[in-house]
C-alpha cells in the first residue's frame, strides 16, 4: 500500500530543555503524545552515552505508553545494543557519537570494527522483530558496501544539503540525496532522510525517488516554542500528505 512520506518528529529537544533546569518540565512524552495527536508517524529518540538530554527512563516510559513506533537513535556500543534488545523499538538507528558534537555530525564511517560488531547485531535485532537502519552520509559508493550488511534501511544525511539551501551549491547537494537514495532502493532496502529538515527545505526533498520517511528534529521543536507541538508537527504533515511517493509498510 502507498502512502504519503512518513515523519519521524525526533524530540530530544524537549529533554534537553527538561536538563537544563534538571527538573520534570518539559517531559517529552508529553511532546511525543502531542505529536502523535498532529499525525507523526513515529518518534525518535537519541539516548546518549553521556546522557546530555533523553535517558533510558524517558525510553521505558515511551514505549509503555506512547502508542506510536519507536526509532531509537544510538551509538553501536555494548551498553546501547542491551538497552535496545531489552526495550525492542520498531526502529535502531546507528549514529556516530562524539561527546564533543553539538549534534550527529557526519554518518557512520565503515570501518572494519563497526562492520564486525554491526552484523552481529543486526541478526540479534531481527530475532525480537527490531529492524536496522544506518545513518549515511550522501555517497552512494559508501551507501552501496553498507547495504549489503544486511540492515533494513538507510536513512540519508540530509545536513549538507540544508547548508547548502538557498545557495549555489544547493542543486548539487540535492543530485547527491538523489543519487543515495538510488544506490539504496536498488539493494531493496528503504529509504530514509533526516537532518537540519525545515519547512522550506523539506519540499525538494519530498522529490527524492523512493523516499520512504523523513526524521526532523530540530525545526520542529524550534517552531513549537512559538507555535506550539501541534501546529509544528501538522505543518510538515500538510507537506507530506502532498508528497504520495512513500511506501507504508
Ligand atoms: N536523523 C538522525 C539520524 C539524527 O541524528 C538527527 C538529529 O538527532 C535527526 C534525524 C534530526 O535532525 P534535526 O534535529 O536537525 O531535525
Amino acid at each position: 500500500m502507498f502512502g504519503p512520506v512518513r515523519l519521524g518528529v525526533n524530540i530530544d529537544h524537549v529533554a534537553t530543555l527538561r536538563q537544563a533546569r534538571g527538573e520534570f518540565e518539559p517531559d517529552p512524552l508529553f511532546a511525543a503524545h502531542l505529536a502523535r495527536l498532529a499525525g507523526a508517524d513515529q518518534i525518535v529518540l537519541h539516548v546518549r552515552e553521556d546522557r546530555r538530554h533523553a535517558n533510558e527512563g524517558d525510553l521505558r516510559r515511551l514505549r509503555e505508553t506512547a502508542s506510536l513506533p519507536l526509532n531509537l537513535e544510538m551509538a553501536l556500543s555494548p551498553e546501547m545494543e542491551l538497552m535496545a534488545l531489552e526495550m525492542k523499538p520498531e526502529r535502531v538507528t546507528l549514529v556516530p557519537e562524539r561527546r564533543q558534537e553539538r549534534t550527529t555530525e557526519g554518518g557512520l564511517g565503515l570501518d572494519e570494527g563497526f562492520l564486525n560488531r554491526l552484523v552481529p547485531f543486526v541478526s540479534r535485532c531481527r530475532a525480537v522483530g527490531i529492524r536496522v537502519s544506518l545513518f549515511m552520509d550522501p555517497d552512494p559508493e559508501r551507501i552501496a558496501r553498507a547495504s549489503k550488511t544486511g540492515v533494513d534501511q538507510i536513512e540519508i544525511h540530509t545536513g549538507p544539503y540544508a547548508r547548502a539551501f538557498g545557495g549555489p551549491e544547493e542543486k548539487e547537494a540535492l543530485a547527491a540525496l538523489v543519487r543515495s537514495a538510488e544506490a539504496i532502493a536498488s539493494q531493496g532496502l528503504l529509504v530514509a532522510a533526516g537532518h537540519g529538515l525545515t519547512v522550506h527545505n523539506l519540499p525538494p526533498v519530498l522529490g527524492i525517488p523512493r523516499l520512504f520517511e523523513v526524521n526532523i528534529g530540530h525545526s520542529i521543536i524550534a517552531r513549537a516554542v512559538f507555535f506550539g507541538m501541534r501546529e509544528a508537527v501538522g505543518e510538515v504533515r500538510s507537506l507530506l500528505l502532498g508528497s504520495g511517493l512513500g511506501k507504508r509498510l
